[in-house]
Protein backbone atom coordinates (compact mmCIF):
# COMPACT_ATOMS: atom_id res chain seq x y z
CA UNK A 1 0.00 0.00 0.00
CA UNK A 2 1.18 3.70 -1.02
CA UNK A 3 2.47 5.61 1.76
CA UNK A 4 0.49 8.79 2.56
CA UNK A 5 2.62 11.67 3.72
CA UNK A 6 1.99 15.41 4.49
CA UNK A 7 4.77 18.67 3.94
CA UNK A 8 3.50 22.28 4.09
CA UNK A 9 5.26 23.97 1.85
CA UNK A 10 5.08 25.07 -2.24
CA UNK A 11 3.98 22.02 -4.19
CA UNK A 12 6.25 23.40 -7.31
CA UNK A 13 9.35 22.93 -5.04
CA UNK A 14 8.81 19.30 -4.75
CA UNK A 15 11.07 16.65 -6.44
CA UNK A 16 8.53 14.05 -7.29
CA UNK A 17 7.90 11.87 -10.17
CA UNK A 18 4.38 13.64 -11.21
CA UNK A 19 2.86 16.54 -9.70
CA UNK A 20 -0.77 17.20 -9.48
CA UNK A 21 -2.45 20.53 -10.86
CA UNK A 22 -5.59 21.91 -9.23
CA UNK A 23 -5.94 23.16 -13.26
CA UNK A 24 -9.70 24.32 -14.56
CA UNK A 25 -11.22 22.93 -17.93
CA UNK A 26 -9.63 25.10 -20.31
CA UNK A 27 -5.80 24.07 -19.23
CA UNK A 28 -4.69 27.05 -20.34
CA UNK A 29 -3.43 28.14 -16.98
CA UNK A 30 -5.23 30.36 -14.24
CA UNK A 31 -4.15 31.94 -10.78
CA UNK A 32 -3.19 29.42 -7.81
CA UNK A 33 -1.38 26.40 -8.07
CA UNK A 34 -1.81 26.38 -11.38
CA UNK A 35 -0.69 29.46 -12.18
CA UNK A 36 2.50 28.78 -10.36
CA UNK A 37 2.65 25.49 -11.96
CA UNK A 38 2.96 27.25 -15.34
CA UNK A 39 5.35 29.96 -13.90
CA UNK A 40 8.04 27.80 -12.33
CA UNK A 41 7.69 25.28 -15.00
CA UNK A 42 7.89 27.29 -17.64
CA UNK A 43 6.06 27.75 -21.36
CA UNK A 44 7.15 23.89 -22.76
CA UNK A 45 4.10 22.88 -19.91
CA UNK A 46 1.38 25.44 -21.82
CA UNK A 47 2.63 24.17 -25.29
CA UNK A 48 1.24 20.57 -24.26
CA UNK A 49 -1.87 22.11 -22.79
CA UNK A 50 -2.43 23.69 -26.34
CA UNK A 51 -1.34 20.35 -27.77
CA UNK A 52 -4.03 18.28 -25.87
CA UNK A 53 -6.87 21.32 -26.75
CA UNK A 54 -6.16 21.41 -30.35
CA UNK A 55 -6.55 17.22 -30.21
CA UNK A 56 -8.47 14.99 -27.43
CA UNK A 57 -9.41 18.05 -25.87
CA UNK A 58 -10.92 20.35 -27.70
CA UNK A 59 -13.39 21.32 -25.60
CA UNK A 60 -11.17 21.24 -22.67
CA UNK A 61 -10.81 18.84 -20.04
CA UNK A 62 -14.20 18.01 -17.86
CA UNK A 63 -14.68 18.39 -13.64
CA UNK A 64 -13.29 15.52 -12.29
CA UNK A 65 -10.99 13.96 -15.12
CA UNK A 66 -7.30 14.16 -15.23
CA UNK A 67 -4.40 14.01 -17.85
CA UNK A 68 -0.64 14.12 -17.78
CA UNK A 69 1.63 17.12 -19.38
CA UNK A 70 5.70 17.34 -19.70
CA UNK A 71 6.86 19.00 -16.38
CA UNK A 72 9.04 21.61 -17.78
CA UNK A 73 11.39 23.05 -15.30
CA UNK A 74 10.07 21.58 -12.88
CA UNK A 75 11.79 18.86 -11.08
CA UNK A 76 9.46 16.09 -11.70
CA UNK A 77 9.00 14.21 -14.80
CA UNK A 78 5.09 15.09 -15.31
CA UNK A 79 2.29 17.37 -14.28
CA UNK A 80 -0.92 15.86 -13.83
CA UNK A 81 -3.61 18.38 -14.62
CA UNK A 82 -6.83 17.83 -13.26
CA UNK A 83 -9.98 20.21 -12.44
CA UNK A 84 -11.82 20.12 -9.17
CA UNK A 85 -15.63 21.21 -8.61
CA UNK A 86 -16.53 24.48 -7.42
CA UNK A 87 -17.70 23.85 -4.04
CA UNK A 88 -21.81 24.38 -3.76
CA UNK A 89 -24.05 24.43 -0.73
CA UNK A 90 -26.56 23.54 -2.68
CA UNK A 91 -24.93 20.07 -4.52
CA UNK A 92 -22.60 17.11 -3.23
CA UNK A 93 -20.42 17.27 -5.41
CA UNK A 94 -17.74 15.23 -3.39
CA UNK A 95 -17.76 12.62 -6.34
CA UNK A 96 -16.58 14.56 -8.66
CA UNK A 97 -13.87 15.74 -5.84
CA UNK A 98 -12.77 12.17 -4.98
CA UNK A 99 -12.69 11.09 -8.89
CA UNK A 100 -9.64 14.33 -9.35
CA UNK A 101 -7.44 12.38 -7.01
CA UNK A 102 -8.30 8.73 -8.19
CA UNK A 103 -7.84 9.67 -11.82
CA UNK A 104 -4.49 11.36 -10.82
CA UNK A 105 -3.42 8.41 -9.18
CA UNK A 106 -4.64 5.88 -12.23
CA UNK A 107 -2.73 8.10 -14.81
CA UNK A 108 0.07 8.55 -12.90
CA UNK A 109 0.52 4.39 -12.28
CA UNK A 110 0.24 4.02 -16.15
CA UNK A 111 3.00 6.32 -16.11
CA UNK A 112 5.06 4.90 -14.02
CA UNK A 113 5.16 7.03 -11.48
CA UNK A 114 6.58 6.10 -7.70
CA UNK A 115 5.59 9.80 -6.08
CA UNK A 116 2.92 11.72 -6.48
CA UNK A 117 2.49 15.36 -5.00
CA UNK A 118 -0.82 16.63 -4.90
CA UNK A 119 -2.78 19.96 -3.73
CA UNK A 120 -5.27 20.31 -1.30
CA UNK A 121 -7.72 20.47 -4.81
CA UNK A 122 -11.09 22.91 -5.04
CA UNK A 123 -10.00 24.12 -1.49
CA UNK A 124 -8.99 27.85 -2.87
CA UNK A 125 -10.10 29.80 -5.47
CA UNK A 126 -12.71 26.85 -5.94
CA UNK A 127 -14.11 27.29 -2.30
CA UNK A 128 -14.25 24.06 -1.15
CA UNK A 129 -14.41 23.57 2.79
CA UNK A 130 -10.97 22.74 3.79
CA UNK A 131 -11.96 19.86 6.21
CA UNK A 132 -13.87 18.42 4.29
CA UNK A 133 -11.21 18.39 1.02
CA UNK A 134 -8.84 17.30 3.22
CA UNK A 135 -11.46 13.95 4.29
CA UNK A 136 -12.31 13.21 0.70
CA UNK A 137 -8.19 13.31 -0.50
CA UNK A 138 -7.08 11.23 2.35
CA UNK A 139 -9.59 8.97 1.62
CA UNK A 140 -9.70 8.28 -1.86
CA UNK A 141 -5.76 8.45 -1.82
CA UNK A 142 -6.03 5.35 0.24
CA UNK A 143 -8.35 3.58 -1.66
CA UNK A 144 -7.21 3.99 -5.16
CA UNK A 145 -3.23 4.59 -4.60
CA UNK A 146 -2.00 1.58 -6.46
CA UNK A 147 1.93 0.00 -7.44
CA UNK A 148 4.10 1.25 -8.62
CA UNK A 149 2.94 4.73 -7.09
CA UNK A 150 4.43 4.17 -3.41
CA UNK A 151 4.06 8.05 -1.90
CA UNK A 152 1.44 10.22 -1.91
CA UNK A 153 2.66 13.66 -0.44
CA UNK A 154 -0.18 15.55 0.17
CA UNK A 155 1.47 19.74 -0.24
CA UNK A 156 0.05 22.40 2.10
CA UNK A 157 0.26 26.01 1.41
CA UNK A 158 -0.45 26.94 5.14
CA UNK A 159 -0.74 25.60 8.65
CA UNK A 160 -4.52 25.79 8.53
CA UNK A 161 -4.22 23.20 5.80
CA UNK A 162 -1.70 21.19 7.43
CA UNK A 163 -3.82 20.59 10.08
CA UNK A 164 -6.94 19.58 8.58
CA UNK A 165 -5.13 16.98 6.38
CA UNK A 166 -3.25 15.87 9.56
CA UNK A 167 -6.76 15.42 11.27
CA UNK A 168 -8.02 13.47 8.33
CA UNK A 169 -5.34 11.16 8.47
CA UNK A 170 -5.84 10.39 11.90
CA UNK A 171 -9.25 10.02 11.51
CA UNK A 172 -8.62 7.59 8.37
CA UNK A 173 -5.49 5.46 9.71
N1 LIG B 1 1.69 24.96 -3.41
C1 LIG B 1 0.81 24.25 -2.67
N2 LIG B 1 -0.46 24.65 -2.45
C2 LIG B 1 -0.84 25.84 -2.98
C3 LIG B 1 0.03 26.64 -3.76
C4 LIG B 1 1.35 26.16 -3.97
N3 LIG B 1 2.23 26.83 -4.71
N4 LIG B 1 -0.67 27.76 -4.16
C5 LIG B 1 -1.91 27.66 -3.63
N5 LIG B 1 -2.01 26.51 -2.91
P1 LIG B 1 -6.19 26.78 -5.92
P2 LIG B 1 -8.66 25.38 -6.74
C6 LIG B 1 -3.18 25.94 -2.20
O1 LIG B 1 -6.91 28.06 -5.86
O2 LIG B 1 -9.33 25.80 -5.50
C7 LIG B 1 -6.87 28.35 -10.65
O3 LIG B 1 -7.06 29.64 -11.16
C8 LIG B 1 -4.32 26.86 -1.86
O4 LIG B 1 -4.06 27.52 -0.64
O5 LIG B 1 -4.85 26.74 -6.54
O6 LIG B 1 -8.77 23.95 -7.19
C9 LIG B 1 -7.21 27.27 -11.64
O7 LIG B 1 -6.85 27.64 -12.96
C10 LIG B 1 -5.48 25.89 -1.77
O8 LIG B 1 -5.54 25.27 -0.48
O9 LIG B 1 -7.06 25.65 -6.73
C11 LIG B 1 -8.68 27.13 -11.49
O10 LIG B 1 -9.37 28.12 -12.22
C12 LIG B 1 -5.15 24.80 -2.79
O11 LIG B 1 -3.75 24.98 -3.08
C13 LIG B 1 -8.89 27.35 -10.01
O12 LIG B 1 -7.79 28.16 -9.58
C14 LIG B 1 -5.93 24.87 -4.08
O13 LIG B 1 -6.13 26.24 -4.43
C15 LIG B 1 -8.85 26.07 -9.23
O14 LIG B 1 -9.17 26.33 -7.90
Amino acid sequence: MAHLTLVQGDITRQSVDAIVNAANSSLLGGGGVDGAIHRRGGPEILADCRKLRAGHYGRGLATGRAVATTAGLLDARWVIHTVGPVWSSGEDRSDLLASCYRESLTIAAGLGARTVAFPAISTGIYGWPMDDGARIAVRTAREAAAAPVEEVRFVLFDAAAYGAFETALGAAS
